[in-house]
C-alpha cells in the first residue's frame, strides 16, 4: 500500500533533482567563466621583456632620432658634460658625468653634487634606463634626486635615448 506513494515520492525527487541540474551546471559554468577571466590575460611580450633585455635598436637613424632627443629637447647635456673653461660644453667629453653647475634655492644637503656619466658604457642595463626615461624610476625603484628630471617619454624614444647614449665614443 505504502510502495505506490512512495515512488511517486522518490520520482517527485528525482524530477525536482534533474531541474536542479540545469541551473547548477549553467551556474558552474558562469563561475568558471568568471574564474577564467578574473586570471590576468597572458602577454607573452611582458615575459620576453623580463627575460631577456629590452631592444634597443642600434640603426643610425634611430641613433641620430636619439642624438637629436638628447642634444634638443630633453637637454642631457646640459647637466651631463662637463664643461670648458669658458663654460662651452667640452666637446671630447659628451656626457661623461659634471660636476653640479647649480644649486636649490635654499641649501639642501641631499643635492647630488654630480651628474654621473651615462654616455659611453652606460651606468645599467638597457631595460633600467629605458624604464628611468619611461617612468622616472631608477634601479632602486625609486625617482633619481633633482635635479635629474623624471621624465615620461614614450618608449620608443627612450629606446633611441638609450641607442644614442651606448653610440657615444669617450675620448680616454
Ligand atoms: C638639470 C640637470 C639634468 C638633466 C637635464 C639631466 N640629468 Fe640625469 N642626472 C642629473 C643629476 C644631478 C643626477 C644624479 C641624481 C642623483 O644622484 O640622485 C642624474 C642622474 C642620472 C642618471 C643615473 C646615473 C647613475 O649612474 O646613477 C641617469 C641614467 C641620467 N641622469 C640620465 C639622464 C638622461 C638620459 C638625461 C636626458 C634625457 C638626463 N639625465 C638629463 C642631472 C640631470
Amino acid at each position: 500500500m505504502n510502495k505506490p506513494k512512495r515512488d511517486a515520492f522518490a520520482s517527485a525527487r528525482l524530477r525536482a533533482g534533474r531541474c536542479l541540474v540545469l541551473p547548477v551546471v549553467l551556474l558552474s559554468l558562469v563561475f568558471l567563466g568568471a574564474a577564467v577571466r578574473i586570471q590576468p590575460p597572458p602577454r607573452p611580450e611582458k615575459k620576453g621583456d623580463r627575460a631577456s633585455a629590452v631592444s634597443v635598436p642600434s640603426t643610425p637613424d634611430e641613433i641620430e632620432r636619439g642624438r637629436y632627443i638628447v642634444e634638443n629637447v630633453a637637454m642631457c647635456p646640459q647637466c651631463h658634460t662637463p664643461r670648458l673653461s669658458n663654460g662651452q660644453l667640452d666637446p671630447n667629453r659628451t656626457l661623461d658625468g659634471a660636476p653640479e653647475f647649480f644649486q636649490p634655492p635654499s641649501p639642501d644637503p641631499d643635492w647630488p653634487l654630480q651628474a654621473p656619466r651615462i654616455g659611453g658604457n652606460p651606468p645599467a642595463s638597457d631595460q633600467d634606463l629605458v624604464k628611468l626615461l619611461t617612468t622616472g624610476i631608477w634601479t632602486d625603484g625609486r625617482p633619481l634626486r633633482l635635479p635629474m628630471m623624471p621624465f615620461r617619454m614614450n618608449e620608443s624614444d627612450a629606446k633611441a635615448v638609450v641607442a644614442y647614449l651606448k653610440s657615444v665614443r669617450q675620448n680616454p
